[in-house]
């Protein structure tokens, strides 16, 4: 049966699961207790804001899976709710990803320092609140150089897809979005990189959030 009484894509329940199982997790391979590894969590948040605020190009620890879950615990909800805010308001931007749907049957997207997953959950709330009626079928393309990444995007779209299957069914075709994923842990910064990458530069959407401020120094005022 489905549960037609249970809201929307909500950021915090699909980002709060991620990150409990994750903490869990950690704190076992680690041998340190759940508050131990909680704590840990708290420091970053406090450190990586400090980074973010110091006028220089940020040092985040990303390599450290507690500092990923910081980044999932203070921000992504926040920066998801700005694409979901761009994709709602922008007209242009909504009719070029419906025509181009129409068109193709997908739209190919491509987000730089993606690897969070923040991308998704924007336009899937967006996409899911708009109420279409049939499913539209994105296409990621993430490009980040931190390939652990990919754990928590995955992690995402397992939750997110948890809930549609209770919410829609089983068949995907009632969804509000089918998602499929490609992940290339580049330094973006390189050019070199994208040589190898083949189609890179054919994709219909380009998304850049919050990661040319990780790359340059604020310019001088
Ligand atoms: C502040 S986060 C933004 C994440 C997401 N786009 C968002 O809006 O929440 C910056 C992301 O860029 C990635 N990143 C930073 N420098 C990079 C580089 N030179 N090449 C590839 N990815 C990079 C980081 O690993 C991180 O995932």
């Amino acid at each position: 049966m489905h549960d037609k009484s249970m809201p929307c894509t909500n950021y915090f329940q699909i980002i709060g699961e991620v990150i409990y199982a994750s903490i869990d997790s950690i704190a076992q391979s680690r041998h340190i207790s759940y508050e131990s590894a909680h704590k840990e969590v708290l420091k970053y948040l406090v450190s990586n804001s400090a980074q973010w605020n110091s006028g220089r190009q940020p040092i985040i620890k990303y390599e450290d899976p507690l500092c990923r879950i910081a980044y999932l615990y203070g921000i992504v909800s926040v920066n998801a709710n700005l694409i979901e805010f761009i994709f709602r308001n922008d007209q242009e931007l909504s009719e070029f990803v419906d025509q181009t749907h129409a068109d193709n049957g997908q739209i190919n997207i491509c987000a730089f320092g993606g690897g969070p997953g923040t991308e998704l959950l924007g336009m899937a709330k967006w996409l899911e609140k708009r109420e279409l009626g049939y499913p539209v079928i994105l296409d990621f393309l993430i490009l980040d150089q931190i390939k652990e990444w990919l754990e928590s995007w995955q992690s995402i779209q397992r939750k997110m897809e948890f809930r549609f299957k209770n919410h829609y069914g089983v068949d995907r075709a009632n969804w509000p979005i089918n998602v499929s994923r490609g992940f290339c842990p580049i330094d973006i910064t390189s050019t070199e990189s994208f040589g190898n990458l083949g189609d890179v530069f054919g994709q219909d959407l380009y998304i850049l959030s919050y990661v040319v401020s990780e790359i340059f120094d604020f310019a001088p005022t």
